[in-house]
């Protein structure tokens, strides 16, 4: 049985891995997580605790990192500060955890001789034309637009380097907008299902063209232990679903399930330098790997989202309050 360190484990996606990890495999998980506003213990309810262990502390702690990397079989890297907006009107945490984070639990991986997966996002490719049939590839330069997808894409180019100069055992992954229980109500699609629970208009930047590759979170799990298991050293792999939606799309469907008007939605002022369009194409992972996606239908993806937030009020309503006072200081 393999014991494997994941940071970031009580944020969405983190945990949903955790979760993965606990239910399908028979690995022993050590979570590493600062619980900033972004994480919650909540999230881990009802996981196995003899197969689990939370630590709260700070990835760019290289002191506890480095005991928990020497306690490991492998590492996998979620913890970062995940939101564009907030990236926006502050950079600084960006800097710190996702490039100084990541340099200092690369350098402990570099020491222990540890295997290292690295998560990464589609931002750091910059965007692509609304109109283009283009999609991403693992070949795609580097063009990130805000500070959270740089600081993402520095953190890339450091495991790539730590690969070429250091021979790193290290796979990274870039993957498209997640979706599923757990999100933070900061996102797109919680905070829109949230505020039409309490009786609040959907607010959407811009003209609502821009367009996301949705993936559910369990979908974006499963791959990532694929690489884990069957990646190749050194490799980039891109994780994606073909889930390309506008943002007008998106929120039509979630007023449609939610049984209100397909126009009850307002245009707020569109987000700074706000990407167009991202979409992955997956053939790598899929043809390498052989990984398909267990929710490829996304109509019923976010039905199953909207009944989650609906059911567990609990979970998402202490940060509800605090969240919309940020944005209204934004006037978004
Ligand atoms: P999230 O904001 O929900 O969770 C981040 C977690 O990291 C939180 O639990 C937080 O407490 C923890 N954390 C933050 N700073 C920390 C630090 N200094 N030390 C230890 N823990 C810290 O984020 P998410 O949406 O689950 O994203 C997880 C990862 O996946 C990120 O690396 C993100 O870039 C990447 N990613 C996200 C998406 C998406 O659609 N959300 C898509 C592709 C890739
Ligand atoms: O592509 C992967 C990325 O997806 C991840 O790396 C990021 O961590 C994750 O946050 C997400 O980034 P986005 O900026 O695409 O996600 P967000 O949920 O913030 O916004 C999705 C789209 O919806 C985007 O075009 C902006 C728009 N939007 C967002 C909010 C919060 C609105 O129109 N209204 C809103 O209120």
């Amino acid at each position: 049985m393999q014991t494997i360190l994941v940071t970031g484990g009580a944020g969405f996606i983190g945990s949903n891995f955790v979760r993965h990890l606990l239910e399908r495999t028979d690995a022993r998980v050590t979570v590493l997580d600062k619980l900033t506003y972004a994480g919650n213990l909540a999230s881990l309810d009802g996981l196995d605790p003899a197969r689990l262990e939370f630590v709260r502390g700070d990835v760019c702690d290289a002191g506890l990192v480095d005991t928990l990397v020497a306690r490991a079989d492998a590492v996998v890297h979620f913890a970062a500060e995940s939101h564009n907006d907030n990236s926006l009107e502050d950079p600084r945490p960006f800097v710190d955890t996702n490039i100084l984070g990541t340099f200092t639990l690369i350098e402990a991986v570099r020491r222990h001789g540890t295997r290292y997966h690295h998560i990464s996002t589609d931002e750091v490719y910059g965007d692509l034309a609304l109109e283009d049939p283009a999609r991403f590839t693992e070949e795609a330069p580097y063009a990130p637009s805000s500070p959270y997808s740089a600081t993402k894409a520095g953190s890339d180019l450091l495991v790539r380097a730590w690969v070429r100069s250091f021979g790193l055992l290290a796979t990274i992954s870039n993957c498209s907008n997640n979706y599923g229980p757990h999100q933070h109500v900061e996102k797109f699609i919680p905070r829109q299902i949230t505020n039409v629970l309490d009786g609040v208009r959907p607010r959407v930047y811009g003209e609502g063209r821009n367009v996301r590759d949705w993936i559910h979170a369990a979908d974006h799990s499963s791959a990532v232990w694929a690489i884990l298991r069957g990646g190749r050293i050194g490799e980039t792999y891109l994780i994606g679903a073909d889930g390309e939606r506008s943002n007008l799309d998106v929120v039509r469907g979630i007023l449609g399930i939610m049984g209100q008007p397909s126009d009850a939605y307002d245009l707020v002022a569109d987000r700074p330098g706000h990407d167009l369009r991202y979409a992955i194409d997956p053939t790598k992972l899929r043809t390498e790997l052989g990984w398909a996606p267990e929710y490829p239908d996304f109509a019923a993806g976010l039905e199953d989202t909207v009944r989650w937030y609906r059911d567990n009020e609990p979970w998402w309503r202490p940060q509800k309050e605090a969240t919309e006072a940020r944005y209204g200081a934004r006037a978004g």
